[in-house]
């Protein structure tokens, strides 16, 4: 393929769904760039849309396949515009998603983005494309991703999941789990600090499953510790049972690793663990956050969760309630049970919990957690933090944000301080989702 197939056509790629897909949306972008094909800066300009979806839940589906519809104003205006759908959920509903909306020209699953320019030219001849091979061995590491400037830069260490966990679609559509060799990941790492990023975010499925044959998560985290520009270390998700003592000093001792980590709790019944196949019991979950609270005082901690999964009785509820009152999370990602065609949960055990049932316990479980980020919040009131600035406030062009080292959304009055540098904050007020910083007297 010609470095030149794409000259002057743009393109405009919206994503859905979690960091990995940030991530392989600018990914995709450093795959067309590199194709001469350039970035539209409004979705009118371009000429190629691209969708890059998610398929965790069946709302993420419908969101998209109505998303589609809409975009199909832009292809009767313009009969040329090439539409695609990538992602997750192009490799889950694969050719029912022409069925759905029949004006999509092409559809690539997470492992087959190198055939994007192939996909483009097959579309402007008139043919539809379609490629939904999984490759085990697929992880992009030589392809150049093409990032937006700012304080913050993804960067993903390991793809799809090992794990089967009953409820989740992910290792159906995105493979199995497979690492990127440490020097790669290293000299990438080295390059955003060249390109002025303070902060990198590591993914992965299961972040801290990484191993490339020689070194581990902890490895990782220490090599990258030690690279010059770089300011904060952040990595999401990690897996509960793979979290090791290695890992917790590891965070413990080294200065750029944030104190704060996402731990997908996902229930707080044992019973309801192992039909999630797990791998851990709601006592292990609690004893692991003791220990890291033991050995890392400061450290702030999240979580998913879901509401309704089958067989969840009241007591299983109940049980899941009160680990988040005990645990006390700093915040909370909580959704209702979706059963994903493909799954084992879908294929073996019943959706038995009723859909309003469901929607009161989300709602009691949102409910608490708001509360319990509002009291963690509040706690820091006259406090200081220390926040790396991000740039302007979306609210308010008089006031800056950045984040904690606690990940906690932190917004301030302006002063001279520009993104990428650290700041000191008294906090003024809070609320379970945002500090403020007092004005200056
Ligand atoms: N239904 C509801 N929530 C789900 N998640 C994953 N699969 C499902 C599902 N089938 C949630 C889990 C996971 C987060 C990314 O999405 O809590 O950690």
């Amino acid at each position: 393929m010609s470095e030149n197939a794409g000259y002057n056509k743009q393109f405009h790629i919206e994503t859905y769904g979690c960091q990995m897909n940030l991530s392989d949306s600018e990914l995709m972008a450093g795959i067309l760039t590199s194709h001469g094909y350039r970035a539209a800066d409004n979705l009118e300009d371009a000429d190629i849309i691209i969708v890059n979806t998610c398929a965790v839940r069946e709302h993420a589906e419908k969101r998209v396949i109505g998303h589609l519809a809409n975009l199909n104003r832009y292809k009767q205006k313009n009969p040329n515009l090439v539409l695609g759908v990538c992602g997750c959920m192009a490799q889950h509903m694969k050719e029912k998603i022409i069925e759905a909306a029949p004006h999509v020209d092409f559809v690539i699953g997470p492992d087959a983005y190198r055939n994007l320019p192939v996909a483009i030219s097959s579309a402007l001849e008139g043919d539809a494309f379609l490629d939904l091979k999984l490759d085990k061995t697929e992880v992009y590491f030589e392809i150049e991703p093409s990032r937006e400037a700012g304080v913050r830069a993804w960067l993903t260490i390991m793809r799809g999941c090992n794990k089967m966990c009953t409820f989740c679609i992910v290792p159906y559509v995105r493979g199995r789990e497979r690492s990127i060799p440490i020097a790669a990941l290293l000299a990438e790492v080295r390059k955003l600090a060249q390109d002025g990023f303070a902060e990198v975010v590591l993914l992965g499925q299961t972040v801290n499953s990484y191993h490339d044959g020689q070194h581990d998560f902890s490895d990782l985290l220490i090599a990258i510790n030690g690279i010059e520009g770089i300011e904060r270390i952040r990595f999401i998700s990690p897996h509960p049972v793979d979290i090791t003592d290695k890992m917790i000093d590891v965070m413990a001792r080294y200065d750029k690793i944030c104190k704060h980590i996402h731990l997908p709790l996902q229930s707080g019944s044992t019973k309801i663990l192992q039909t999630m196949r797990r791998n851990y019991t709601a006592e292990e979950y609690l004893r692991l956050v003791e220990k890291m609270r033991e050995k890392i005082p400061t450290l702030a901690i999240g979580t998913d969760i879901i509401a309704g999964f089958c067989g969840e009785t009241e007591e299983d509820f109940q049980a899941t309630y009160h680990l988040v009152e005990t645990v006390r999370f700093d915040s909370a990602f909580m959704f209702k049970y979706s059963p994903r065609e493909g799954t084992i949960a879908y294929r073996k055990l019943a959706d038995d919990v009723p859909p309003e049932e469901k929607g009161r316990r989300l709602t009691a479980i949102i409910e608490l957690q708001e509360r319990i980020s509002l009291e963690i919040n509040k706690g820091l009131l006259g406090q200081e933090v220390e926040v790396l600035v991000e740039g302007e406030s979306k609210r308010d062009p008089n006031q800056l944000c950045g984040k904690t080292d606690s990940f906690k959304t932190t917004v301030f009055p302006r002063d001279n301080a520009k993104a990428g540098q650290f700041v000191k904050v008294k906090v003024a007020d809070a609320t379970g989702h945002t500090l403020f910083g007092e004005e200056p007297k």
